[in-house]
């Protein structure tokens, strides 16, 4: 036996319930995630610069961080999906404010199928949940038919395959193999001009992204527009 072996499973554990926090352990995670992401979080939203009335949804929303950072920013509507029912009321807890100004809707569901109507929101975020969707084109799609025509989408993520040529500590530890070992699991790892392809490919227009290849293992995060005729 290996003697990494007795460290396996529970790495494993932890890795599938990145896919979808649920119980105790997914709570653990979602704080986890909070702190893990909250750099990443807010250079996705500087990059995004908001319109401050925007209206707001946040696709694998998880512990709510992401809403509670746009909710300062925003003073519109904030909605919030997620397949896990421990996410979904982790949201609610951590966006209570917005919640008694009646302005927070937070539900479960797929990116694959998003519990909304068409047209209903001036911005579209998505922040280290893309790699898990089955079908991340179909998702997309989903995100263009929420947007109203001219609203705004971000994804961002931070194991890419643009992670740093010449690569950190970290990468070099960790980061082939855990990025590897994702692909191999069926997660959707991609660059940046490859997303922003797939995003393109959708339908949206003014397509840019911008890449941090030595953060993480690799930060991502690709902006696009929902086009005025759609
Ligand atoms: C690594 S967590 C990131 C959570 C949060 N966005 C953040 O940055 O902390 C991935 C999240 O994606 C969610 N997720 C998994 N599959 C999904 C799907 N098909 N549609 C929407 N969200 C999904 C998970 O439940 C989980 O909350």
């Amino acid at each position: 036996m290996s003697l990494t072996a007795p460290l396996r499973r529970p790495l494993e554990r932890i890795e599938t319930s990145l896919s979808r926090p649920t119980g105790p352990l997914g709570i653990a995670i979602g704080h986890a995630m909070s702190l893990q992401h909250y750099t990443l979080t807010a250079w996705c939203h500087r990059l995004l610069d908001p319109p401050a009335g925007a209206s707001v949804l946040d696709i694998g929303c998880g512990s709510g961080n992401a809403l509670r950072l746009l909710g300062r920013r925003c003073s519109g509507r904030l909605a919030g999906v997620d397949p896990s029912s421990t996410m979904v009321e982790m949201t609610r807890r951590a966006n209570r404010s917005a919640d008694r100004q009646d302005r927070l809707t937070v539900q479960q569901g797929s990116a694959l199928d998003l519990p909304c109507a068409d047209d209903s929101f001036d911005v579209v975020t998505a922040i280290e949940t893309l790699y898990f969707w089955p079908d991340p084109r179909r998702g997309l799609r989903e995100a263009l038919r929420v947007l109203r025509p001219g609203g705004r989408l971000a994804v961002a993520l931070e194991m890419t395959r643009d992670a740093a040529e010449v690569p950190t500590l970290l990468q070099r530890v960790f980061g082939a193999k855990f990025t590897q070992r994702s692909a191999g699991a069926g997660l959707s790892i991609v660059s940046g001009a490859e997303l922003a392809e797939m995003v393109g490919d959708t339908g949206f227009d003014r397509i840019r992204f911008a890449v941090e290849p030595r953060r993480s293992l690799g930060w991502l995060c690709v902006l696009a527009r929902k086009p005025d005729r759609c």
